[in-house]
């Protein structure tokens, strides 16, 4: 386990100063062509979840969308993107969420999950937790219980596990 993690955690490039000055940005695309560990990232979420009893995996845009869809297909659950602004074309629900200029907003089609299914939150990094709360809110709000939140990255730092009101948050690496 700590070799995969490892692994994983070393595959994941760190840009300073991107998009901007002080940002130290965690590139997940140098994961990505890294085939063995960027398999372990899902084999890793797949040993956690697929004993779970979860019907629904949620990933948001955009890159909750690289790792979201191979757990959904590993443990038998669907999939629903969570997107920006106008882009689903049926009736939505939205949630605003803070950023450090402005809001942004996440919306989910209605009727993609049912009340009292159990569902999975996906994404690739946990900063402020302003994201992964906005997702989770879409979920709770179209009746589905949230087991859990995965991300591949935490910045702890930024305490963004203390914005999801109690709700577990698994991650493979933190990055400090
Ligand atoms: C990044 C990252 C998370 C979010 C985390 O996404 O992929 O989704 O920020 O930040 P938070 O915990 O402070 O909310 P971003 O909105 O930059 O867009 P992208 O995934 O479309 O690149
Ligand atoms: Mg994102």
């Amino acid at each position: 386990l700590e070799t995969k993690i490892e692994g994983i955690a070393s595959s994941i490039r760190v840009v300073p100063h991107f998009p901007k000055p002080g940002i130290m940005f965690q590139d997940i695309t140098t994961l990505l062509l890294n085939p063995k560990a960027f398999k372990n990232t899902i084999d890793l979420f797949v040993e956690r979840y697929s004993s779970m009893d979860i019907s629904v995996v949620a990933g948001v845009e955009a890159r909750g969308f690289i790792f979201g869809p191979s757990i959904a297909l590993a443990i038998g659950a669907k999939f629903i993107p969570l997107r920006k602004p106008r882009k689903l074309p049926g009736e939505v629900i939205s949630e605003r969420y803070v950023l450090e200029y402005g809001t942004d907003c996440l919306e989910m089609h209605v009727g993609a999950v049912q009340p009292g299914e159990r569902a999975l939150v996906v994404d690739d990094l946990i900063a402020t937790g302003g994201t992964l709360c906005a997702a989770m809110n879409l979920l709770e709000r179209a009746g589905a219980e949230v087991v859990e939140c995965a991300c591949v990255i935490e910045l702890p730092e930024l305490k963004g596990r203390e914005r999801l009101n109690g709700k577990p948050l698994f991650v493979l690496v933190e990055s400090h």
